[in-house]
């Protein structure tokens, strides 16, 4: 499956790291179900040296209850929490569907994932392209905000002409760190790899939902010398997000 001249992350990879995207808000989606899992979680990740995470919990028809009251709310708790429990510094952002309830949202004020309350994490069904998509990307340019395509490489129904139209608008893209190990199939596997060499990506996220499928995959990733130098931009980009 992989290439000669191939390297495993480096083990160092996570020092000083912060994550853009992850579901590690307990109880609210279907990420991470309990304060003590996300506690857990946080105190495993610190070890590996990641200091700062934004969490980005579902806001989607699928979970009417999410809304920026509520998962503010939820977050302060947690926050307290985890100040008690570990040393990473938390931010509460969101990954907005775009779907009916999309407008809702927006009436509401995102939660963004930076502190100028620009950078807003999108994300579409897998499956197929959703009438409206368009317009409400083109609504948030319009607002003045920055659109961050949450994990392109999965979305089945998109293909690179897609992509090139995309960023032809200047949406910023976010690849979840786990594709480039296989954790979302061949198609996401092979588009992440391809577009991280061609330097199409902005940012990289964990989209963690729990501990297994990292310890599972992150081993499979192995990234050509290219791909490395492409990735540890993309990290960086992360840290300018949360300053
Ligand atoms: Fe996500």
């Amino acid at each position: 499956m992989f290439g000669w001249g191939k390297h495993r992350l480096p083990e160092d990879f996570f020092q000083g790291a912060c994550d853009v995207h992850c579901h590690l808000l307990p109880g609210v989606d279907d990420g991470f179900a309990t304060v003590e899992k996300s506690l857990h979680a946080l105190r495993k990740l610190e070890e590996k040296g990641v200091r700062k995470m934004i969490l980005t919990p579902h806001f989607m028809k699928d979970y009417p209850e999410n809304d920026r009251e509520r998962i503010t709310a939820k977050f302060v708790d947690f926050k307290a929490e985890a100040a008690a429990a570990c040393g990473i510094e938390l931010r509460l952002a969101a990954e907005y569907m775009l779907d009916a309830r999309f407008p809702e949202h927006f009436k509401q004020g995102f939660l963004t994932l930076d502190q100028a309350g620009t950078h807003v994490l999108c994300e579409t069904s897998y499956l197929m392209y959703e009438h409206g998509i368009t317009e409400m990307l083109y609504d948030i340019m319009c607002d003045g905000l920055q659109p961050v395509i949450a994990h392109p490489e999965r979305y089945q129904y998109a293909n690179k002409a897609n992509y090139i139209r995309w960023k032809d608008k200047r949406y910023k893209f976010q690849l979840n760190l786990l594709s480039l190990g296989g954790a979302y199939g061949d198609p996401a596997y092979a588009k992440s790899h391809e577009m991280l060499k061609e330097g199409m990506y902005d940012y990289v996220g964990s989209d963690m939902h729990g501990l297994s499928n990292f310890k599972h995959f992150l081993p499979e990733i192995k990234l050509s010398t290219k791909e490395m130098d492409q990735l540890l931009i993309l990290k960086e980009n992360n840290k300018k997000l949360f300053v």
